[in-house]
């Protein structure tokens, strides 16, 4: 089995997914499951059993599931979809808190459908708020319903920081051995990520320059054109920084800037990437304005404010200070990447949506031709997965010698006809092969925590707002000067 990542068909299990009627489980985790199923990567008496406060029937969520997610998947063989509906059950728990006194009779329910399949893979998805972890944790295992071949898969977020991450990696972790949990971040299943591993350390001629002689720095963005209406109870307590950089950006950052893994197993790679993480440079104090930039897209171009956007509620203080838009210049600390720049950015309501990380090189050291530029390695994970490497070329002409950068490029939906799976497909599969590679050990989480808390307390304790950019924009001033202030720019600023 590759350590990377499971395509095998994987064991029967019983997938039970807590907040399984929600936004993820519909969008997400059950068309990721039928796009397995069809491809026979799951064992025909696997069963996905949904907890939620619904109070249906199995036929009644069989029924919504084909209404909400037919539309969303390949239909072109009834059978199976048939047969995927009857893999699905439905089991109601009050999934608000099972510390509040509620009603028990969902989880008697749920121990009477397991009874008897002890030896089957069992997995307990919590796609529920992370309040719920601990508490539902300590209800399985109340219930006498975690076996030695169970696994819980912990969305995310995992805490809102360092402490309350640890309390539930603590609540979690007396239930659950380190080895069955699984902390998901889906950007870890996008196809270029893992692709990021296989350019790196598959190929041999990137290895000598992956480091400060030869790179200028790195970019990792990843930019949304949607804003967050109907989030806002979510964001106004989350933020960019929470809900963006903490997980997916350091986890595209870590496989970045990792060393080559010395062995080839499951954690090998793990062990890598926390390295990395505790090698970030903490940006604390006064530093913290001088390397981090926030902002909050304002009404435009027909497009609302944040504080505009349609929410069951009204804005408050909180909403006025939350950032919609982060850029943070972080440094890592080690032999190989002294001195390189890594410039984070994401935010809502950008012009375009697209997650790339530029690696850019130092340009030549003495050039004998005018016009050139250093050359850029661009991985972008959407859209349009793929690799560039910009070059200089000569065009074509018998005049004077002009160069222009051009992309070498590889774009896999066009170079492989195979259809690239969903990250949650792969994820999922992993789940049930029990494969964790692809997903974040507790040390990794924590220690992200760990380096993004000074930034978090700094934000909260100055009497600053973050900076306003029109919806529609590429973020606020701050975000150009804290590349321009060492003659830098992002990458699309060049390409325009
Ligand atoms: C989620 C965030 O984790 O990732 C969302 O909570 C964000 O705010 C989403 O929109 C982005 O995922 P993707 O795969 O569309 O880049």
């Amino acid at each position: 089995m590759s350590p990377l990542s499971t395509a095998s068909p994987a064991h029967t299990a019983d997938l039970v997914v807590f907040g399984g009627t929600g936004d993820l489980s519909m969008r997400k985790l059950l068309p990721a499951l039928y796009h397995s199923d069809r491809e026979g990567r799951l064992s025909p008496e696997t069963r996905v059993i949904a907890m939620s406060r619904g109070g249906l029937t199995d036929a009644d969520f069989r029924g919504k599931v084909d209404a909400e997610v037919r539309d969303q998947v390949p239909m072109d063989d009834p059978a199976l979809w048939q047969r995927f509906l009857g893999r699905l059950h439905h089991v109601s728990v009050d999934v608000g808190g099972p510390e509040s006194g509620a009603d028990k009779s969902g989880w008697s329910a749920l121990s009477r459908l397991l009874a008897g399949y002890e030896q089957r893979d069992r997995v307990f998805y919590l796609a529920s708020p992370p309040r719920t972890f601990g508490p539902f944790c300590r209800e399985l295992d109340e219930a006498g319903l975690v076996t030695p071949r169970s696994r819980v898969v912990l969305e995310k977020p995992l805490g809102h920081d360092l402490p309350s991450a640890q309390r539930i990696n603590d609540e979690v972790g007396a239930i659950f051995e380190e080895r069955q949990i699984f902390r998901i971040d889906h950007y870890l299943g996008k196809e270029t990520v893992q692709n990021l591993l296989v350019l790196r350390f598959a190929n041999a001629f990137l290895e000598p320059i992956w480091n400060s002689l030869w790179i200028d720095h790195v970019q990792i963005t990843a930019a949304e054109t949607v804003g967050t209406p109907g989030r806002r109870g979510y964001y106004d307590h989350a933020g960019a920084l929470r809900d963006m950089v903490q997980n997916h950006l350091l986890q595209l950052l870590t496989l970045t800037a990792m060393e080559p893994p010395a062995r080839n197993d499951r954690e090998a790679i793990r062990d890598e990437k926390v390295k990395v993480l505790q090698a970030l440079r903490p940006i604390t104090g006064t530093e913290v304005a001088r390397f981090t930039v926030r902002g909050q897209y304002t009404e435009a171009e027909g497009l609302p404010g944040y504080l505009d956007e349609p929410a069951s509620t009204p804005p408050t203080e909180a909403s006025q200070r939350v950032e919609t838009f982060t850029a943070i210049r972080a440094e890592i600390k080690n032999w190989r990447w002294a001195g390189v720049p890594f410039y984070l950015r994401t935010g809502k309501r950008m012009p375009y949506r697209r997650s790339e990380i530029v690696v850019q090189f130092k340009d030549v050291p003495h050039s004998i031709f005018p016009g050139g530029s250093p050359n850029r390695l661009v991985l972008r994970l959407q859209p349009e997965e793929g690799i560039e490497l910009h070059i200089m070329a000569k065009e074509p002409g018998a005049g004077e010698v002009t160069l222009k950068p051009v992309p070498l490029s590889l774009n896999f939906g066009k170079t492989f006809t195979a259809r690239v799976p969903e990250a949650y497909e792969r994820l999922l599969m992993d789940v049930l092969a029990g494969n964790p590679t692809l997903f974040m050990r507790r040390d990794e989480v924590e220690a992200a925590w760990r380096w993004i808390d000074p930034i978090l307390s700094a934000w909260e304790a100055s009497a600053d707002l973050p900076e306003p950019y029109p919806a529609g924009t590429t973020g606020p001033a701050g975000a150009h000067e804290l590349l321009g202030r060492s003659g830098r720019a992002w990458h699309e600023e060049e390409e325009l």
